[in-house]
Formats: structure tokens, C-alpha cells, sequence
């Protein structure tokens, strides 16, 4: 666990409630997710992995190396949040993918899953372009979302209802640099 000094230094002295979960645990959590998904996708079938900019960055990052096979990464760029901790309720699709999805193993890759808009969103928009599978991978899931369009296939961590930060989370663009993930009061 990172001691109260390193955590101020990257906070710029915002102290966190409190540290939910530490680098090492993310790192084994997201090698036992990249071996689930290296077993579920047939070798030789194509496999996309989409990501949603910008808070899946450095979760993505760790996970397409653990996951062994062939692939092509790309991204999205949905926003819902401004500097706001509450959902707006309003995603924009502000950058559209090129890889093409017909036909292929399709997974999206998300921070976290709050009030489920962002994928009530785009997994409509994804499903109309005929992969041949779409799932879901999100880091955090905080189960708090009244009617998900698809439930996540896998999720690294079922997360507190609290507002968390680090490992990609942002609050207004802050702390994404922070190798591990805690929570602040917004
Ligand atoms: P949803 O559309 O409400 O499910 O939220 C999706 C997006 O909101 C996520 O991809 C995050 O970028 C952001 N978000 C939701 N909850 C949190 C949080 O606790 N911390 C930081 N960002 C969050
Ligand atoms: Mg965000």
C-alpha cells in the first residue's frame, strides 16, 4: 500500500478517504481477467479490443498484454462526466473508431460502470455493426445501474458506491496518473 506522503505528493495534497485498491492487487486482478479472456476467445478467431477513452488508458494498456493471442486495439471517446461526480445522464460520441467490427469478436473495454449510460449508449451502436460478439470488460462496477443494455462478461473489481479516482479515474482531469485507485469526497 502506498504510505500517506506518496499519496499526498501525487494528489498535490488532497487527501483520499481512503485507498481501495492497491497497485499489486490491480496487477494480479487484471492478469487472472487477460487469462479469462485469452481462454474464451477462439485462437482463431479475430479479436477487437475497443476502449473507451479517456479512463480505460491505463487499465487497456495492462490488459492487452495479458491477454495472449492475436489482436487489434482501438478506441472510442465517450464522455458523460464534465467535472461533475454525478452522471450527466448525456454521452457524446466525440471520436468514432475505424477498425472494422463485422464479423469479429468485439470487446469493450470501460473504467468503471456507474449509471450504465455510456454503455446503454454504445453497445446499441456497436451491436448494429454485426460482430460477431460483443462483451463488455470493465475495470470497476459499482452494480448501482438500473437497466444495463448487457452485463459486463468480466469485471476486475464489484466497487463501493463511492467516488473513486487513480489507475485512468479522473475527477475534472486530476489523478489519473495515481498507480493505485482511492476514493475522495467529491
Ligand atoms: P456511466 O455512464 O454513469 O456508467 O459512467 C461512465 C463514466 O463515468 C465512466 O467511464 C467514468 O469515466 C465516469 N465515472 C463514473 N463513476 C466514476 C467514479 O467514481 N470516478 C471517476 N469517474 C467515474
Ligand atoms: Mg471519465
Amino acid at each position: 500500500m502506498p504510505n500517506t506522503e506518496e499519496i499526498l505528493a501525487r494528489t498535490g495534497g488532497r487527501p483520499l478517504t481512503h485507498v481501495l485498491y492497491s497497485a499489486e492487487r490491480i496487477a494480479e486482478r487484471v492478469a487472472e481477467v487477460g487469462r479469462e479472456i485469452t481462454d474464451a476467445i477462439p485462437a482463431d478467431e479475430e479479436l477487437l479490443v475497443l476502449g473507451t477513452l479517456k479512463g480505460s488508458f491505463i487499465f487497456l494498456s495492462d490488459l492487452v498484454r495479458q491477454i495472449r493471442r492475436p489482436m487489434e486495439v482501438d478506441f472510442l471517446v465517450a464522455s458523460s462526466y464534465g467535472s461533475e461526480t454525478t452522471s450527466s445522464g448525456k454521452v457524446d460520441l466525440l471520436y468514432d473508431n475505424t477498425a472494422p467490427i463485422e464479423g469479429r469478436h468485439v470487446i469493450l473495454v470501460e473504467d468503471i460502470v456507474d449509471s450504465g449510460t455510456t454503455l446503454n449508449r454504445l453497445l446499441p451502436l456497436l451491436d448494429a455493426r454485426g460482430p460477431r460478439s460483443l462483451e463488455v470488460c470493465a475495470l470497476l462496477h459499482k452494480h448501482i445501474a438500473p437497466d444495463l443494455y448487457r452485463e459486463p462478461r468480466w469485471v476486475g473489481f464489484d466497487c463501493p458506491q463511492e467516488f473513486v479516482i487513480g489507475y485512468g479515474l479522473d475527477h475534472s482531469e486530476q489523478f489519473r496518473n495515481l498507480p493505485f485507485i482511492g476514493a475522495i469526497e467529491p
